[in-house]
């Protein structure tokens, strides 16, 4: 089973998979494994970093994968785009305490402005919700979540104890107030 871990950069994929980590299950950290094989597609001078080729990885990984038996968390803000996905597991932060971790980050005014704005606007759920049905993306918010908490929401999903359970279904989460804009500046 591949189940995608995504987000706005500070949402937390990296300690929530680390947490996965450690309770034994598999992640493929998809950054890594994209850079170190090459599956690159060009440089974005404006961003400073590398285009991903998603369709190289996504059909590298459902190779190498494909007759694994257990579940396999993908950690990465762009890994709702890959195919093949069982579940798609996007985290939230509110505005403001995301502004707050990507501060600390060291990250530019402008590169924070604009990952702030894809959190507001839903991005990645639109995304996701382009290529993959609704009933597979899951939205958690981890604004205040502790990350034990968090993994065991993610694993309840994933072990489909929320049958009918609507709290984390796309919808519930709506960041665009005025509020959160005043923070675009
Ligand atoms: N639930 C949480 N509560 C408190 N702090 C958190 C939480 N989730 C993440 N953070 C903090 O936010 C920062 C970013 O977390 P993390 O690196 O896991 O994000 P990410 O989504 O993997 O970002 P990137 O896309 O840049 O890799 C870290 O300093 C982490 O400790
Ligand atoms: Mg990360």
């Amino acid at each position: 089973m591949l189940v995608a871990v995504t987000g706005t950069p500070g949402t937390g994929k990296s300690i929530l998979c680390d947490y996965l980590e450690k309770k034994g299950y598999t992640i493929l950290r998809l950054n890594e494994i994209a850079l170190n094989n090459n599956f690159i597609s060009g440089f974005d001078k404006k961003r400073n970093c590398y285009i991903i080729d998603v369709d190289k990885l996504s059909k590298y990984i459902k190779d190498k994968y494909k007759d694994y038996k257990g579940i396999i968390f993908l950690d990465g803000h762009f890994s709702h785009l890959l195919e093949n996905l069982d579940k798609i597991i996007i985290l939230r932060t509110k505005p403001v305490e995301l502004k707050k971790r990507l501060l600390k980050k060291k990250w530019k005014k402008e590169k924070i402005r604009e990952n702030l704005e894809a959190e507001i606007l839903d991005i990645i759920t639109l995304e996701a919700l382009e290529k993959h049905s609704i009933n597979k993306i899951y939205e958690i918010d981890t604004t205040r979540e502790e990350i034990q908490k968090l993994g065991k929401i993610t694993l309840n999903i994933i072990h489909g104890r929320f049958k009918n359970d609507k709290t984390y279904a796309v919808g519930n989460i709506n960041w665009l107030t005025d509020k959160n804009l005043k923070l675009l500046g």
